[in-house]
């Protein structure tokens, strides 16, 4: 939120079309209320068309017009598209894959996060258009590179990760010792013999393969922070952002946001997917949790994205609905790609604000209508916080340890058991928040651990200490059993862990296969299943029928503390998760719910959302309350269309 409003607009690229075109993307921004674009996220080549060169003038032209027409401007470092000319003469800016293969220009980040050179040209480029554009009165934001996400193999940056290692292990021994060297005559007898995990014959260490991606995150951020201290040297007030992708396994976002002075995210739920509403405020969340605060949606898609095999356009409705429960979960700025849809490029079937069918179109009307509802709720909205009593724990470092090569099951996709715990609560209607392990739990009444294979020890002592001060936990399958270099633990599962869920032994894990499922008496279990010798101090709640494992524990419970050796089917985990939440003192948002609506509280604000396509009628409890989209009174009935929402104040 910026002077008052929620940030409504997207990325603008005006640079892809001719002049004559811009006071007709004013208009309609303004007719759409749109307050916000960003610029020049791809606009290198335009800015520095030669080494060293600048072409400004086209981009102060733009500046002043979004300014005159009150518009806000969020101005993007362009540095992550670098001009054709920089590989051509410097090609060490180029990454290297995996096999050695040039990673070539002609589409976009194409750089190493590790160049030297890249490093100085991005410095230069940003220190320029900081120093000139510092103090323009249409500045809001700063908007660093793009969705970071580049790796790079080659010899710079493996020059980079040793150095990155020295500074973790100082000794090749400790290095040794901590990847497990003397396994197929690893050892290293000196730094220089260190390499990023490049393609080899077999399996590759594990934990250099962890390493390397704590080192790309890491170098990434230092890319990040050298754009971020030279913007915040020119404009010490003007907030920072880089714009992350929702859940992304490249970037250790919990590490990243303490960065930020707004952490925002790009978010494209499928509109074919039943549970796109789920997805988007399971990511709202996440991100919610990373800016302890409001954050912004920087982008989404106003239809359809062109990344998928079918890409399908947004029913009616839905994106009105997907951005007003963004607002719901906490967001104060409602952005897209793109402003106006592009005519050529790679992404000219991507849908922006504006499509090709143009004003007329549907996408637009349906944008300027929700730039009106914004316009609405903006003074309602500003300053209110969204609060949960649960925590879902998630952790980049155990996503990066777990889903390797040689592990028990490639079934196991991290994301997907992450998304299935959210799901659990969403659907019991229960606000969530997300933490690291590592992070204090104090304030959450019930802490909920999908899958974290890997798990430090000083976050087992503060699980332990969080149940034993009067914490709740639910605790998913192969959790805790690696350190924090990915060494397995004995047992099956760490020693205090597993006198805190009562288990004395984890003999085997038994994957499933691919929609394979478990017996497990009241339920079926999904993609795993653990051989659990219990302790006399646990409780079975339910156990393994048939097969191998029959009579064996699935759910053990132990004082406020359960374990779940498989995944239940979905109705399960929500039937488990809401008991435990009941039990522990947390309420769903509102009870008595139709299937389909989701109940959000910001601040004094509730808001309705109805996730079907289906017309709903339900009772809320309460006095009267004002509808802030209509401006009528609700009481008692209320009715919501398809994918119709109501904000009311009480
Ligand atoms: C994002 C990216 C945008 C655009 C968009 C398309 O990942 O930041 O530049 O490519 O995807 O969905």
């Amino acid at each position: 939120m910026i002077g008052g409003r929620i940030l409504f607009g997207g990325d603008y690229n005006p640079e892809q079309w001719p002049e004559e075109v811009w006071p007709d993307d004013v208009r309609l921004m303004k007719q759409a209320g749109v307050n916000s674009v960003t610029l020049g996220v791809f606009s290198w080549a335009k800015l520095e068309p030669r080494p060293g060169a600048r072409e400004f003038g086209w981009l102060d032209r733009l500046m002043d017009l979004m300014h005159e027409n009150g518009i806000g401007v969020v101005l993007a470092t362009p540095t992550a598209s670098p001009p054709p000319w920089m590989g051509k003469l410097h090609p060490e800016t180029l990454p290297i894959d995996e096999d050695g293969r040039t990673v070539w220009w002609g589409s976009r980040q194409q750089f190493s996060h590790s160049s030297v050179v890249y490093r100085q040209y991005a410095a230069a480029i940003t220190e320029d258009l900081a120093a000139r554009y510092g103090s323009h009165p249409a500045l809001t934001m700063w908007h660093i590179n793009n969705e970071y996400c580049t790796h790079d193999w080659g010899e710079e940056a493996a020059r980079a990760f040793r150095t990155w290692l020295r500074a973790r292990y100082m000794s090749t021994d400790a290095l040794n010792e901590a990847w497990g060297t003397a396994f197929w005559s690893q050892r290293y007898d000196s730094w220089d013999e260190i390499i990023p995990p490049r393609r080899a014959q077999y399996l590759k260490n594990p934990t250099q393969v962890l390493d390397f991606k704590r080192f790309t995150s890491a170098a990434l951020m230092e890319c990040y922070l050298a754009e971020r201290d030279i913007v915040v040297r020119h404009t010490p007030r003007i907030p920072v952002t880089t714009n992350f992708m929702p859940l992304w396994t490249g970037q250790d976002a919990w590490q990243w946001s303490r960065h930020e002075d707004i952490v925002s995210v790009d978010i494209y739920p499928d509109p074919k997917d039943p549970l796109a509403g789920q997805y988007n405020a399971m990511i709202g969340d996440m991100t919610r949790s990373q800016a302890r605060g409001p954050w912004m949606l920087m982008e989404q898609a106003a239809g359809p994205v062109n990344f998928r095999g079918v890409n399908h356009p947004k029913p009616r409705g839905l994106n009105r609905l997907l951005s007003l429960q963004s607002v719901a979960h906490g967001a104060d700025a409602v952005c897209y790609f793109q402003w106006r849809q592009s005519r050529q490029g790679a992404e000219k079937f991507h849908s922006g604000m504006v499509s090709h069918a143009g004003e007329h179109g549907r996408t637009y009307q349906e944008i300027k209508q929700l730039g009106a509802e914004l316009a609405l709720l903006a003074p309602e909205v500003g300053g209110t916080q969204v609060s949960s009593q649960v925590a879902i724990l998630h952790d980049w470092e155990s996503w990066w340890a777990d889903q390797q090569d040689g592990r028990p099951s490639t079934g196991v996709e991290y994301p997907e058991i992450v998304r299935a715990w959210h799901r659990a609560l969403w659907e019991a209607k229960i606000p969530a928040g997300f933490a690291h392990p590592e992070h204090d739990l104090d304030s959450y009444a019930l802490v909920l651990i999908p899958h974290l294979y890997l798990l430090t020890d000083s976050a087992i002592d503060a699980l332990v200490a969080y149940v034993r001060d009067g914490g709740t936990v639910v605790c998913g399958f192969h959790t805790g059993v690696a350190d924090r270099d990915d060494r397995i633990r004995d047992g099956g599962m760490d020693a205090r862990l597993r006198e805190l869920f009562g288990i004395r032994t984890i003999h085997e894990w038994w994957p499933l296969d691919a929609g394979e499922t478990v017996d497990c008496g009241a339920f079926r279990g999904l993609l795993w299943s653990e051989e659990i010798e219990a302790s006399e101090t646990a409780e079975t709640l339910a156990g393994y029928k048939g097969g191998e494992l029959d009579g064996l524990p699935a759910v053990l419970r132990k004082g406020r503390a359960r374990y779940l050796s498989t995944l239940p089917e979905p109705d399960a985990l929500r039937a488990i998760i809401s008991g435990v939440a009941r039990d522990a003192g947390v309420r769903p948002s509102l009870e008595n719910l139709p299937e389909a609506v989701e109940a959000v509280h910001r601040g004094d604000l509730l808001f309705l959302l109805n996730h079907s396509r289906e017309t709903v009628t339900f009772d809320i409890p309460g006095d009267r309350r004002h509808d802030l989209l209509t401006g009528t009174e609700v009481s008692g009935r209320v009715e919501l269309e398809r994918y119709g929402v109501r904000v009311l104040r009480s």
